[in-house]
């Protein structure tokens, strides 16, 4: 598989992966990342999506379920795998089906896509065998140039093993020489990038007298290499060039241990060394595109992993440079990012051989918002020591901060900019407004705010129905019971009404599997409130307190459903009214009604 983009129209049939869900039971999947520990019914352990110190990560083998009261993170067996691993559903079914012993369905290649397919995978295998040979040459005696290069910059041998570090020689065609003895055509050598075709020499290695950076893809493919000279020879490095299985735009270095790292911002770095010494002292959420600028690709690979980038990258112009085309690609792509300020070094790895992990921690937590990066780029291209100067650039600083969406978000830039540049608030306020009403697009409502105008009373609705539909989760028993007088129309949210509606309809068939409910979802949003739904905490010690409060909270979601009907009744809608006085009715018998619960079984 390439650099993870998956093809949309592949699926696998529901029978598959319910058999792959059946055969991978969650509490063994999860033990397999997480130490565990059973608690009464459940198992809890540190969770994985976030740092703790006290277990909050609960894993359900009877809801085959897992979900964290610490930070949210919930799902199936498929979404824990998609989580921990970053794969995509059908990969985590791939994963999952592996680690079963499945196997699934070939899917249907053309003859073209067949032979694609069998190219790429033996150019991997050919990436895979070069890595093993330069990474024995680097250990062996006649690697020792290239080891005490590496050395010297200060690499452990456990950092060179992590990387898989290797060293290619003075003579020019050892590799062709030992890849030909395995067998290997001269059409696939060509094809592979590992190595230069000369009409006088014929062919020869592409790497020679270099220390070897093998670059590889999330799955820990080698898909390509870089090399460094070692010293100041030129090109200082030199890259593998595009082939079936590398391609720059769209692959990051380090990403496949930065995929993986607790942080929840990835830094974004120019080139191999940072990368490794940042790694090396311990920011193992480093990566850096090959030698290119940062794509719009790259960016929304990012967005794949995280929501924040810091931009780490050199301080000098160039860097500067490539920040500030970075930063709208990522914005775009929805990514925020920061600017991290490397001064008075050029690049990561010279700050930490310097200053050491602590600064560079602190250089981190300093890295500036990207928007005031950009308006200090912009501030030295004016005089701010002349008024005129000084007024030109407020102009040009309204104008960016007009350029934003959100209200609240210009509002606070406004704040922003009248403190750092200790200028009046209302100043810079009056010239926002004018920019905005000289032509510019009208805004409407921001919509991010909307969301929150939800009142309390109606969060605490929705929290009476997530009570009830974890109880009927926790105690199938309950839904005949249940079920005589709340159906699924009484729910309010139209994702609620969903889940409601298929739990019942499983609980109507004496099954129970929460945990497809959540892969009928698509979106990691709604994933994770319908792993809320199911695993929402309930607040009581004693049966008899349960019992009651099981009644309560089947009043308190009727209660609710008969306002809304109310309040959303047409007066000309008779089977509507007729639904609202059955509604009634039902509330009414509810008055006295008395749950009893099964024993718990702990
Ligand atoms: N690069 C390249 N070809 C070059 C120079 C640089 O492909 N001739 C790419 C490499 O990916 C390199 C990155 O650009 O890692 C950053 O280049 P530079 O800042 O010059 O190198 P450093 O990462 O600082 O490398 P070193 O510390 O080894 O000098
Ligand atoms: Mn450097």
């Amino acid at each position: 598989m390439d650099s993870g983009e998956e093809n949309e129209t592949m699926y696998y049939s529901d029978e598959v992966i319910e058999e792959v869900r059946l055969r991978s039971d969650i509490v063994s999947v999860v033990s397999g990342y997480v130490k565990l520990q059973r608690r009464g019914s459940n198992y809890f352990g540190l969770c994985p999506f976030h740092n703790e110190k006290s277990p909050s990560f609960s894993v359900s083998p009877g809801k085959q379920m897992y979900y964290c009261f610490g930070c949210g993170a919930g799902g199936g067996v498929f979404n824990f795998i998609m989580e921990y691993e970053n794969y995509t559903f059908p990969e985590a079914v791939r994963f999952l089906a592996d680690r079963a012993g499945i196997s699934l369905p070939e899917e249907e290649y053309s003859e073209e896509a067949r032979r694609e397919r069998d190219k790429r995978s033996s150019v991997l295998e050919l990436n895979k065998l070069a890595a093993k040979f330069y990474y024995f040459q680097l250990r062996a005696p006649q690697g020792q140039r290239g080891m005490e290069y590496l050395k010297n910059r200060e690499l452990s041998d456990e950092t060179m093993k992590h990387f898989g570090l290797g060293y290619a020689g003075p003579d020019g065609s050892m590799l062709y020489r030992y890849l030909k003895k395995q067998g290997y055509s001269d059409a696939l050598l060509k094809d592979s990038g590992l190595m230069q075709v000369n009409e006088r020499q014929g062919m020869y290695d592409k790497f020679w007298n270099r220390v070897i950076f093998p670059i590889m893809d999330v799955n820990n493919k080698v898909i390509g290499f870089g090399g460094r000279v070692m010293g100041d020879g030129k090109p200082k490095y030199l890259n593998s060039p595009e082939t079936v299985v590398f391609d720059k735009s769209r692959n990051l270095y380090g990403l496949n241990f930065a995929r993986t790292s607790k942080e929840k911002n990835l830094l974004v770095c120019e080139g191999y060394m940072d990368v490794i010494s940042m790694h090396q002292a311990g920011f193992t959420n480093a990566v850096a595109s090959l030698g290119t600028a940062l794509t719009s690709r790259h960016a929304s690979i990012l967005k794949r992993y995280t929501d924040e980038v810091i931009l780490t990258y050199d301080s000098d112009e160039a860097g500067i440079k490539a920040a500030l085309r970075a930063i709208p690609l990522l914005k775009e792509a929805g990514v925020s990012a920061r600017v991290l300020h490397m001064d008075p070094y050029k690049d990561p790895d010279e700050f930490i051989k310097a200053l050491g992990t602590d600064a560079f921690q602190e250089r981190i937590a300093r890295a500036e918002n990207s928007f005031l990066f950009e308006l200090s780029v912009m501030e030295k291209s004016y005089d701010m020591k002349d008024p005129d100067g000084k007024t030109r650039f407020f102009q040009a600083a309204a104008a960016k901060i007009a350029g934003l969406e959100l209200e609240i978000e210009r509002e606070n830039y406004i704040e922003a900019v009248a403190e750092r540049y200790q200028t009046s608030y209302e100043g810079m306020r009056k010239m926002v407004l004018n920019v905005l009403m000289q032509g510019a697009p009208v805004r409407t409502a921001p919509r991010s705010l909307e969301r929150e105008r939800r009142s309390e009373k109606d969060d605490g609705l929705l929290k009476s129905q997530r009570l009830l539909l974890t109880w009927l989760v926790e105690y199938p028993e309950l839904y005949p019971t249940v079920s005589s007088y709340v159906s699924p129309e009484d729910f309010t949210d139209p994702l609620y009404r969903e889940v409601a509606s298929m739990l019942f309809e499983q609980l109507a068939k004496k099954e129970r599997n929460p945990a497809r409910i959540v892969d009928h979802f698509m979106d990691p949003v709604q994933q994770r409130t319908v792993a809320q739904i199911f695993n929402t905490e309930i607040p009581v010690t004693t049966r008899e307190e349960e019992e009651k409060a099981v009644a309560d909270t089947i009043r308190r979601v009727m209660t609710g459903a008969v306002e809304q009907k109310n309040a959303a009744l047409d007066p000309g809608d008779l089977q509507g009214l007729q639904a609202l006085i059955a509604a009634k009715k039902r509330l009414e018998g509810l008055a006295h009604l008395h749950i009893s619960l099964p024993e718990r079984k702990e």
